[in-house]
């Protein structure tokens, strides 16, 4: 099948867009309020955007109370939203009233970050500490009626990692069991079975051919 997305004729139960670009990271935003009230709630619509330096971004369907935050503040965090966390990080996404603080909600800790206001999730193995850098609103949607998504660019200026997840030097990111949103209500989780490598190819010296090292990883960043 082929379909239109101005159109929307896909004919389907549900628009599959979210069921087709996958999996995507959850980033589990908290921010504050002028008050210093903690806010929380998970975006699938998050992903690191450059790593010199740093960047990330996630995108709110509309004014939604993290943007709010980030937008009086200028900083947020995004803890790494985990299999052993999902029902917590589920509970978190409710749309209760500005005000309601979702780490009490959802039983969950608020740990305090180095560099930002806005706490981690204490029970997360890892977060980023971000700054506010831009915010870029995406087009109109074709029915003309909800509110565009405002996609929201932060600097991650410190960075927590839990040292139990610390092997060898390297990060032991399948051991932490990150969740990834699908589409639907489906999500899948990132596990050690489900890990594999692959060593980079390299180009000849006309760059008109390519090679690479067979087999895993051999530990060396070409
Ligand atoms: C796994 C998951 C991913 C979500 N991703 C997004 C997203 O990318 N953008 C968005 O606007 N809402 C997303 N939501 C819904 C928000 O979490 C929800 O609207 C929440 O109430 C927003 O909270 P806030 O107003 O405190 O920012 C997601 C919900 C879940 C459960």
């Amino acid at each position: 099948m082929h379909y239109d997305t101005n159109l929307r004729n896909h004919g389907l139960k549900f628009d599959p867009f979210k069921a087709l670009a996958v999996p995507r990271p959850i980033g589990w935003i908290a921010t504050v309020d002028r008050d210093g009230v903690p806010n929380l709630a998970p975006y699938s619509f998050f992903n690191a955007v450059s790593d010199r330096p740093p960047m990330v971004m996630f995108s709110s369907g509309g004014h939604k109370d993290s943007l709010r935050n980030i937008e009086a503040t200028g900083e947020f965090t995004c803890s790494l939203a985990t299999y052993d966390l999902r029902e917590q990080m589920n509970m978190s996404s409710a749309p209760v009233a500005h005000g309601v603080d979702e780490f009490g909600l959802s039983g969950l800790t608020a740990a305090a970050s180095v560099h930002v206001r806005p706490p981690r999730v204490a029970e997360s193995p890892a977060a980023f500490e971000c700054r506010h850098w831009k915010t870029l609103e995406m087009p109109a949607p074709a029915d003309g009626k909800a509110e565009p998504f405002i996609v929201v660019f932060g600097l991650v200026v410190g960075i927590y990692i839990n040292d139990d997840f610390i092997h060898d030097g390297l990060v032991d990111t399948p051991a932490m069991r990150p969740l990834a949103r699908l589409g639907y209500m489906d999500y899948s989780v990132l596990t050690p079975e489900t890990v594999f490598s692959l060593n980079r190819p390299m180009a000849s010296e006309d760059g008109r051919s390519a090679t690479l090292v067979p087999g895993p990883w051999d530990g060396v960043y070409r």
